[in-house]
């Protein structure tokens, strides 16, 4: 008899990292936004979505118990885990909770707290509609300029029409993200798209939210409370 969760959707949050560019304080993903926690916003994200059968947070090793209690809410459908000492690493880890009856698997940066549940449900359509790689991405604003090795002399203008700025959740059919994660090496890649490209095999980008950008510095921590508090109005019942 086939499992109830055969074919269905998985999501690993990696939520390790100690957020040095966001400055002294406690770990990135427990740094809170409207008084809550990073990573309580971006498991509710990907529970609003409807779509998720089980979460698996890599956490920072000494903080496994801390970030159980904190994601109680949740509780059977999310799992913890000790993550590693790079995003790679964290988010192996992680794939190694998940049970194989899970068809297709995101992954997604807790620090994209306030990522729409709807950009989570458009990368699981697009895996379940025939992409084994699937990524959210953004037109690039800026100007973007090569620098020389010293970063002080402009050496091109790069083409920003073939550019594009890449976001989570990345979704992937399950077996790829495994042979992925097999064949990647000690050299770390920022996302896991990047580990299917150094297979060969293709990634499919969809269009990405600018509501899922990642907390990254101080003012990236401002704007999500910004965000947030337009967001908590608006969902206020009207007088
Ligand atoms: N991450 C992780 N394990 C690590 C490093 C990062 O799980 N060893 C996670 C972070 O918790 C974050 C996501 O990967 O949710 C994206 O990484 P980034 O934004 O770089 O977060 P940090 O590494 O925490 O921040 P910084 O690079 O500023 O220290
Ligand atoms: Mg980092």
């Amino acid at each position: 008899m086939m499992s109830t969760s055969r074919g269905g959707t998985a999501a690993i949050v990696p939520a390790a990292g100690r957020g040095e560019r966001l400055g002294p304080g406690a770990p990135k993903a427990l740094r809170s936004i409207g008084g809550i926690p990073i990573l309580v916003h971006a498991v509710r994200s990907l529970v609003s979505s409807g779509r998720i059968g089980l979460v698996v947070v890599a956490a920072p090793p000494n903080g496994v118990d801390g970030v159980r209690e904190l994601l109680c809410e949740f509780g059977e459908s999310v799992h913890v885990v000790p993550g590693g000492d790079t995003r790679q690493r964290s988010v192996a880890l992680a794939l190694d909770a998940i049970p194989e009856t899970y068809e297709i698997i995101l992954v997604h940066d807790a620090a994209r707290a306030l990522t729409p549940p709807s950009l989570v449900t458009a990368v699981i359509d697009a895996v379940a509609t025939g992409s084994d790689a699937v990524i959210p991405v953004l037109p690039v604003a800026d100007t973007i300029k090569a620098v020389d090795s010293s970063g002080t002399t402009v050496t091109a203008t790069v083409d920003r029409s073939t550019l594009r700025a890449v976001q989570t959740p990345q979704g992937f059919r399950r077996s790829l993200l495994i042979k992925a994660h097999a064949a990647a090496t000690a050299m770390d890649t920022t996302d896991d798209a990047g580990l299917v490209e150094r297979l060969g095999l293709p990634v499919t980008v969809i269009p990405g939210h600018t509501e899922a950008f990642k907390v990254t510095t101080p003012f990236d921590l401002l704007l999500a409370e910004a965000v947030w508090s337009e967001r908590d109005k608006a969902a206020e019942p009207h007088a």
